[in-house]
This record gives C-alpha cells, structure tokens and sequence, in this order.
C-alpha cells in the first residue's frame, strides 16, 4: 500500500492503484497508435536526432537510458542529458535503476513531460552488469516487479518495459515474466528477440517467434525489436508477430528516413532500397540544423557518430575522410568534408560511381555482414528458419567478403555503449568545457548587446532625457 501525508501529520493508506490492460491501451491511443518507433540509445537518441526521425515519420521515440541515481541527484547531469521540446512528443524517457525510491524520485523530475516513463530489462553491456541493471535484472524478477509496482502506484505518468528474450530453452520463462511485468502495471512491452548473451560477435539473429508468442500471449500493446533494416521488414515483422509498433535503433542510425521509405525526399546516387531513403548530405544538414536548434543535450562526440553513420559509404569509398572526420575538432563543420566527396564523386563517371558503391554497403550491413559472415547458403537457411514468411530484407543478399573494419573511433565509443566510468568523468569534463564556453559566450553577447543598446540610445538622443 501507498502512503499519503496528511497536514496534521498521520499516514492515510491509500488503496493500491488498480492493474487495468485497458490502460495501456489509452496510452497508446493518447500517443497516436504509433507503429513506428524509435529505440532508446545512448549517446545518439537526443533531442536533435529525434527531431531528424521525427521529420521522417518516427511516430514515437524513447531518450537515451537515463541513470535514476544520478538523475535523481545531480541537477548536471539532468540539465546536460535530458532536454525536449514542444515538437518532441510522444516521448518516452528510459531509465535504468535497481532501487525502488531512487527510481521514483528520478521519474518524479519528468512527470507531465513524458507520455511514459520506460524500464530498460535489455541492456547486456558489461557496464550493466557492473551497476546490477538492464538484461542483469532479468534473472532478478523480484527487482523487475518491485520498480514497475514502485512507479505504476506513485506516479502519474505511466510505465512501460523494454526486456530481452529471457533464454532460446524454455520459452515459458520470457512469457511467465512479461506476465509478472504486465501485472505489475507496465503498460507497454517492448520485446528484443535476442538473449542477453547474443552480443558483439554472438548477436545472432533476432527471434520473431518468440516476439509473436509474446504478443499472443500479453493484453497490453507489445512493440518488437531487433533486426529490422528496412521498411518492408518493418511490415513484415508486423504481420508476421502481430504486434503493435516496431522499435528501430541500428538501421535508423544508418537511414533516419527509413519509417518514410523510399523517395521520402531529394536522391543521390546511392539513396535506395538499402541505402539512406533520402540523400546523406541533406539529412546530415537538417541534423546539425537541429543541434543548433537544440545544442544542450549534443556533444561533439555524438554528431561525429551520427555523421559516420549516415555518411558511411562515402567516408568507406575515400581514403582519409574517415580520419578526417575522427580528428575534427568541430565535427558540425562539415561542408568542407562534403565538397571534398561532391568533388571525388564528380570525378568518377556514372557507371564507375554505381560500381564502387554497389560494393560497400550501408553502416547497418557493414554491421551485420561482420556479425554474420557466413556462407550464403548458411544465411538463406537462417532465414528460412527465423523468418517462415520471407522477411527478404534481413539476411539475404549480402555482399560475401565485404567485410570492412570498423576502426572508427566515434563508432566504436558508441557501440561500447553505455559510457563506461572513464568515458563518464571524460564526457563530464567535456560538458563542464562546453558550459563554461557558453557562460562566457553569453557573457560576450550580453557585454555587446549592452554596448550596441548605449550606443543607439547615444545616436538617438534617450540618454540625454531626464
Ligand atoms: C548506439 C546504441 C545505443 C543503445 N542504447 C540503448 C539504450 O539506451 N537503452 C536500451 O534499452 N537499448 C539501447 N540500445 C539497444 C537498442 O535499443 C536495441 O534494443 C538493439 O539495438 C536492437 O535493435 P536493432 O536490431 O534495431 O538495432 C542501443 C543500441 C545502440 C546501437
């Protein structure tokens, strides 16, 4: 039971707040009856690159995981990890926690911003491990019951969960706990179809029947996750599991106009099927629009992975532009390394182009080809084996030997995902620079704004009347 304080003092128990399905399904109908979803990531979901998906018929996106410790005490890391804005809705903010109160008392902070507060049950990261949350909660259900009831009875913003296949044995083990989540109080499931154990060189392919039994067997809307690259995976995936929305996090990196599909705005040469839907160069420029917009949640590490990915056929194609774009000090300043790809691109004719891109693929098959360099015919069995309806997209048509290493350092910080405490204190120090900087940005522009302001009331005379 939930207590409340009364004026005189003495604890009034409240009822416990009652479980309705029903009402996960008001909060899906309040946010529009999204379908196309955008996955929480650590430093690459902020504010600005919501926007930017958002532009492309995202029809709701997640923050990146917020820490509720840190959230719930440090004003700092509020103010430099959280910033939204009227076009920024429906949102969800994800937190990860093991402590009950340190929980509410971090959602507390969002409450009336956010259509929902997410759990993250999915992150299989080393980090996690450490700090005893995300997949390692898994194994926990006591924990995972305990923050659902904590916020479903304490707060009014609604909660939903993001979970992890629990084992690929025992199948019951993923339904009985969705079951406890959902009886809990979380209003909306998302459902990654791998274990925790399919990371880095195991990531494996994603489980879409356990996605389909998950969604058969829940009242609440169920959102899947994992593997979708293109938009018809995204229909598929619909109709083969029957869930509500799809969550996308890896392929939106590499194409954030994916949800608009193909011809969602200008060509280049190699917009299509797999490539960005709409021309590199241009969402590249819309995004730092953005983060010019809204620069308080963004660091230069970040718009350097988002450019990488976007960028990563070119910045494959050329030597040097990859280091280029690592060193660079100001990574929004990218029209000089745009032009040098306009330029190199210009030089080649239109079948040498054609050729030399049809060899290198987006940075979200790069990723999958090096996860799952194995023979064609290999794949074609997998497919078979996980998708029964044909989703063409997923594993198929691979360029076998193209394996390109990854060395780039943007990349490789954001995959080690989230920052570890090294990364933090080197993030921190960075967003104490940043802040300093704009202090004494602002302290520059209000000096000439007084300046400008004494020298027209000079000109025009006011300083003179009485
Ligand atoms: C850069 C990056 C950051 C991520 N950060 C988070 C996170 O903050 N919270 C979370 O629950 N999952 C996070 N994930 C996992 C994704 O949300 C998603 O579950 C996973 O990538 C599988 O989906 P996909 O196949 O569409 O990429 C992250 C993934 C990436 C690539």
């Amino acid at each position: 039971m939930s207590e409340t304080k009364h004026a005189e003092g003495d604890l009034e128990m409240k009822a416990p707040r009652p479980v309705r399905y029903e009402d996960g399904w008001e909060l899906y109908r309040k946010m529009g009856s999204p379908k196309f979803v955008a996955a929480p990531m650590v430093n690459q979901s902020e504010l600005p690159f919501r926007l930017l998906n958002r532009k492309y018929k995202t029809e709701l996106c997640y923050t990146p995981m917020l820490h509720a410790g840190l959230f719930s005490r440090d004003l700092n890391y509020r103010h430099d990890n959280f910033e939204t804005c009227k076009e920024d809705r429906p949102l969800v903010a994800q937190f990860c926690a093991n402590d009950p109160d340190t929980l509410l008392s971090a959602a507390r902070h969002l409450e009336g911003q956010v259509d929902a507060i997410d759990l993250n049950f999915g992150c299989p990261q080393g980090i996690a491990k450490r700090g005893n949350y995300g997949a390692f909660l898994l194994s926990k259900p006591q924990i995972m019951k305990a923050l659902v009831t904590k916020l479903h009875q304490n707060l009014s913003t609604p909660v939903t969960c993001k979970v992890r296949q629990l084992n690929t044995i025992d199948e019951q083990e993923t339904l009985d706990m969705v079951q406890m989540l959902q009886d809990a109080g979380c209003h909306i499931l998302t459902i990654h179809g791998r274990t925790k154990e399919m990371l880095k060189d195991k990531v494996g392919p994603c489980n879409f029947d356990i996605i389909k039994k998950v969604k058969a067997h829940l009242k609440i809307p169920v959102f899947a996750n994992g593997g979708i690259e293109t938009l018809e995976d995204v229909w598929n995936t619909i109709k083969y599991t029957g869930v509500d929305g799809v969550m996308v996090s890896e392929a939106l990196l590499s194409n954030p106009a994916l949800f608009a599909g193909p011809g969602a705005g200008p060509q280049s040469f190699y917009t299509g099927a797999l490539g960005p839907y709409v021309d590199p160069v241009v969402l590249i420029r819309e995004y730092l629009a953005y983060c010019k917009q809204y620069p308080r949640t963004v660091d230069s590490s970040m718009i350097r992975g988002h450019i990488f990915k976007i960028l990563f056929r070119s910045l494959s194609a050329y030597n040097g532009l990859r280091e280029e774009l690592g060193n660079m000090y100001d990574p929004s300043n990218i029209e000089p390394l745009l032009a040098k790809i306009k330029e190199r691109d210009e030089a080649l004719s239109k079948e040498e182009l054609e050729a030399q891109y049809a060899v290198i693929p987006t940075w979200y098959r790069r990723h999958q080809t090096h996860k799952h360099s194995t023979p064609k015919e290999e794949k074609e069995e997998v497919l078979q084996e996980v998708c029964p309806d044909g989703f063409a997209n997923l594993f198929g048509s691979f360029e076998d030997g193209v394996v390109l290493e990854d060395t780039c350092e943007p990349c490789e910080a954001v995959e080690e995902e989230p920052a570890n405490q090294r990364e933090f204190k080197l993030h921190k120090k960075e967003k104490k620079k940043q802040r300093a900087a704009m202090k004494k940005e602002r302290a520059r522009a209000s000096q000439a704004e007084k300046q400008a302001a004494s020298a027209m009331s000079e000109s025009s005379g006011e300083s003179s009347s009485p």
